[in-house]
């Protein structure tokens, strides 16, 4: 039967596992890049990844789930699309990295399928974390950073749309909800920032968060001089 499992989160104690969140065009990409020349100028060892795609395999998950050929999918396909992205991300990028004590940025992980595939798309959302979950061996975030835009003014930042993108403007703002959900209700490893501020000023929020959160990482990249 389908009992519920408890998500109680594994947190890695080596290495620093920060992911960027939000809305498309809401400065992710930006403020990931932003943040790994930061720490690698401050001499870290930064992993700066994204999903989905950042693997062999993964890579080719992402044509199929973002490709506007790809036409329609059943939701639920969609949901073990991107379940099968991460498990290969967090098996062979992630984990490995945090194990050498590295810092490992990620553009979108686990909260993005939740807010897309459970509020967007409607599927019941325990039932896409339980997935989610089985997937990254609940492996969580030290923090996440969620950019928070209205999807009128981050789809408006670009041009060009891929199957997530083309979706309407009510599923944009019933994911930016679930974003901020998540957040609420786990303050101590959210910080939730308005994407409207410009992008020096976001980048320096962020590193000061990150800053004390930074110790559990100095030990690898002390040890490889
Ligand atoms: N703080 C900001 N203010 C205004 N525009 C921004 C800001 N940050 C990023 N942008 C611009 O918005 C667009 C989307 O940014 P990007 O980092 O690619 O977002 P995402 O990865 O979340 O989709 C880019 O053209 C980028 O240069
Ligand atoms: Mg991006």
């Amino acid at each position: 039967m389908f009992t519920e499992m408890d998500f109680t989160g594994t947190y890695l104690p080596q290495g620093l596992f920060v992911c960027f969140e939000g809305g498309e065009g809401s400065g992710k990409s930006t403020q990931s890049r932003l943040l790994a020349e930061r720490l690698e100028s401050l001499g870290h060892v930064v992993r700066l990844t994204f999903e989905p795609g950042d693997t062999r395999v993964g890579a080719e998950l992402r044509r199929i789930v973002l490709s506007p050929e790809t036409g329609q999918l059943s939701d639920r396909t969609e949901v073990l699309l991107y379940a099968a992205d991460k498990a290969e991300h967090v098996d062979t990028v992630v984990v490995p990295a945090l194990e050498r004590g590295e810092v490992v940025i990620t553009d979108r992980y686990v909260d993005t399928t939740l807010a897309y595939q459970g509020a967007g798309r409607g599927l019941a959302i325990g039932e896409v974390e339980e997935v989610a979950r089985w997937a990254t061996g609940d492996l969580r975030p030290h923090l996440t950073v969620v950019l928070d835009v209205d999807p009128r003014d981050g789809l408006g930042r670009f041009e060009g749309r891929d199957r997530i993108e083309a979706e309407s403007l009510d599923f944009h703002q019933r994911a930016r909800q679930s974003f901020l959900d998540l957040a609420a209700a786990d303050p101590d490893h959210y910080l939730v920032l308005d994407a409207r501020a410009d992008r020096d000023e976001l980048a320096a929020r962020i590193l000061e968060r990150v800053t004390p959160l930074l110790a559990r990482a100095t030990a690898a990249a002390e040890a490889r001089g």
